[in-house]
């Protein structure tokens, strides 16, 4: 096909590294990509389903499409991503201009369900099938010094809230071979950080049959074979499940120096009763069992987390017990979400939903303590020389944005080409990133 096409990505890592494959097939098929949806001959909505704003942001861009459908008949619209596997037919019903709906499992079709929809009318596949990894499709990736790389698809844990399950299906990891011969290739062609990618990675290999190994998980002995590829200078994961983490994980990830010291590892909630509503199989203070342990192993870790307030039944006490967890855990940052239903799951039905007051008021209350511990954390930082990896331009004219192994953002003054490494001093610290000044690089003697 001809012309351009503008991809808009909604939610994980995981649907951004689709979105580099979507663009990769629609620009080996001849097209351009382009920012300005006047501009182009197919849109692609990229979806997301975990969170209750992502539909209402679904239609709300479909609405503002509907108008240059009517303008331009051979623009061709493309709903991908959990929502497109979750509401099939519902989207084309809600918005007959759509022309094409293409699930979770059937990216690999993209190219003829649009020729299909150019002869045909609207098309939709939303197979529960996956014949390959996005992976396997050619990429059009955003920096060509980092890359994601998909180690599972689908999830075999059943939280409760969750709609991941449903729209990813079951998980399946890909074969250790194509994983490592993918970050060969992509270390040969200058990629000197890779984001190894999965629902649950501590499961990952599970489900492969691995001779001697009996569905033993393979994601420490991975870590260690990703960490051997030359030319690779960093690499990253996520996400952990407390619930499946093995201390050879923790073994792996200290002994291996190319693996960056962070963790995101997702507590939810601080309560054991709503840990165990949520069935999310360890408890508090097993969760902080294995911070310490991980920390011992890998000094000055950075950790993230994911935490959900609002949970269908949470008290004032289990809340309190969240913030207690918080307190204890000083994570460097974490990514809050209040609660909301998602339909078809679990706790969707349960009674005892909370009210969006309830909700907000706690919400507003955790937000403010992990503010402030962020910011005491990163105050620790200041002072520190560490290596950090340019990513692209600052807000600033002239400055540039940067990042240390334990995942915070650096600030830097100057122009710096993306790619290349730094050393760089910590000179101010924020909640959310740090500033700091290059180190020039000793002059041997
Ligand atoms: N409501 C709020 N947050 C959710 N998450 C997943 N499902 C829901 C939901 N129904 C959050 C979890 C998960 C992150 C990716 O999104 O914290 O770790
Ligand atoms: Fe969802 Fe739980 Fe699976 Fe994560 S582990 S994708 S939260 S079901």
């Amino acid at each position: 096909m001809n012309g351009n096409f503008l991809i808009r990505t909604f939610g994980c890592q995981m649907n951004e590294h689709d979105s580099e494959r979507i663009g990769g097939m629609l620009r080996a098929d001849g097209m351009t990509p382009t920012d300005d949806v006047a501009d182009a001959g197919v849109v692609v909505l990229n979806t997301c389903a975990i969170r209750e704003n992502a539909d209402n942001r679904l239609y709300g861009n479909l609405g503002h499409l509907k108008p240059l459908k009517s303008r331009n008949p051979d623009l061709r619209i493309v709903v991908a991503g959990c929502l497109a596997q979750k509401d099939q037919g519902l989207i084309q019903e809600k918005a007959p201009w759509v022309d094409v709906v293409v699930g979770t499992h059937a990216l690999p079709h993209l190219l003829d369900l649009l020729r299909r929809a150019e002869a045909d009318g609207p098309q939709m596949d939303v197979a529960e099938y996956t014949e390959l990894f996005p992976s396997a499709l050619p990429a059009a990736r955003e920096d060509a010094f980092r890359a994601w790389v998909s180690i599972a698809t689908g999830c075999d844990n059943a939280c409760t809230f969750c709609i991941v399950p449903f729209v990813r299906g079951a998980q399946r990891s890909r074969a250790i071979g194509d994983v490592l011969a993918e970050v060969q290739g992509l270390a040969r062609s200058g990629v000197v950080e890779v984001t190894l990618l999965g629902q649950n990675v501590n499961t990952y290999g599970r489900d492969l049959t691995v001779p001697e190994s009996s569905r033993r998980p393979l994601f420490a002995e991975l870590l260690r074979r990703v960490n051997e590829v030359e030319g690779l200078r960093r690499i990253r994961f996520t996400s952990p499940h407390p619930h499946d983490f093995t201390p050879d994980v923790i073994d792996a990830m200290a002994e291996s120096e190319k693996v960056c010291e962070h963790i995101h590892f997702p507590l939810q909630s601080g309560a054991d009763a709503v840990l165990k509503a949520m069935q999310r199989s360890y408890r508090r203070e097993r969760y902080l069992g294995w911070l310490e342990r991980i920390r011992a192993a890998i000094p000055r870790i950075g950790v993230s987390t994911d935490i959900i307030v609002g949970f269908p039944g949470e008290t004032d006490r289990d809340f309190a017990d969240t913030l207690d967890v918080v307190e204890r855990a000083r994570f460097d940052s974490a990514y809050t979400f209040q609660y909301s239903p998602r339909p078809g799951t679990r706790a969707a039905s349960l009674p005892d939903q909370l009210t969006k007051d309830v909700v907000q008021e706690r919400f507003d209350r955790l937000v403010a303590l992990q503010e402030r511990i962020s910011l005491e954390k990163a105050g620790d930082q200041v002072g520190d020389e560490v290596e950090v990896l340019v990513e692209g331009a600052g807000r600033r004219g002239g400055s540039t944005q940067a990042r240390t192994r334990t995942n915070r953002i650096v600030h830097l003054a100057d122009p710096l080409e993306p790619g290349t490494f730094v050393t760089a001093r910590i000179t101010g610290a924020a909640a959310h990133h740090l500033a700091g000044e290059v180190v020039p690089a000793a002059v041997p003697a």
